[in-house]
């Protein structure tokens, strides 16, 4: 797809839906820039986790991320997330930081500067940006908003097996119910919770292999561009 003309696609929805994936191959294909925003979220945890912050201390984890120098950087290509001078690209990943990514994520003040950051990032290029609350949030008149979903059954048998190709430990059941447990508090906490932007297009991914559900986007944003949809 060529285009001249500037776009910003948001991505929403819960874990596991194949959300950062789709959104990677289709900033790539669309000539785009992507940003992970929940990399932003974990990268927070792991601080707060570092420095032996209580994730249910909403004042000192906010007052951490106020302080934090969190940096994202692209190279050759693909995000990099820093705290200071060090790639934590890789060690956000682990299955502790997800829950504390998600319990740091409910705060107000953390949402507030890691937004701003967001949004600074996508301003004057092209952009796809995943996350929770990006179409509802981050990026309210985004050229395009897909609300990414699929099966709770299928999205933790990929986690798992992406766990698993890691060497990590962890049972389709442990993920499983995870998996729940995560979607259930980013979709009732307070501030911004997962939810399906009204003017957002579903996908439901359940069926869909990943070059499908590319395929499928690329299409939705090449019809939108086009003023088809
Ligand atoms: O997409 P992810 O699993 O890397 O996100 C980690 C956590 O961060 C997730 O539990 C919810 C939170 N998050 C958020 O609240 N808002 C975003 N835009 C992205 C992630």
């Amino acid at each position: 797809m060529s285009t001249k003309q500037l776009f910003s696609v948001a991505i929403d929805g819960p874990c596991g839906a194949g959300k950062s994936t789709i959104a990677r191959a289709l900033a790539r294909q669309a000539g785009a820039l992507y940003l992970d925003t929940g990399a932003m979220y974990r990268a927070v945890g792991l601080a707060a986790l570092r420095q032996d912050i209580p994730l249910s201390n909403e004042a000192a984890v906010t007052r951490l991320c106020d302080e934090l120098q969190v940096d994202v950087r692209y190279e050759a290509g693909e995000q990099h997330i820093y705290l200071g001078d060090e790639d934590v690209s890789e060690q956000i990943r682990a299955p502790e930081i997800s829950a504390a990514a998600s319990r740091v994520s409910a705060y107000p003040g953390v949402r507030r500067r890691l937004v701003d950051m967001q949004r600074a990032i996508g301003r004057g290029c092209s952009i796809v940006m995943d996350g929770r609350d990006i179409g509802t949030k981050v990026l309210p008149d985004a050229t395009l908003k897909i609300y990414l979903l699929a099966d709770p059954a299928v999205r933790a048998r990929r986690r798992y097996l992406e766990l698993q190709q890691k060497g990590l430990p962890d049972t389709y059941e442990m993920v499983y119910q995870a998996l729940l447990a995560r979607d259930h508090d980013d979709m009732t906490r307070a501030a911004s919770p997962l939810a399906r932007a009204e003017d957002a297009i579903e996908l439901d991914t359940t069926h869909l292999n990943l070059e499908e559900s590319v395929s499928r986007a690329l299409e939705l944003l090449s019809h939108r561009l086009e003023g088809r949809i």
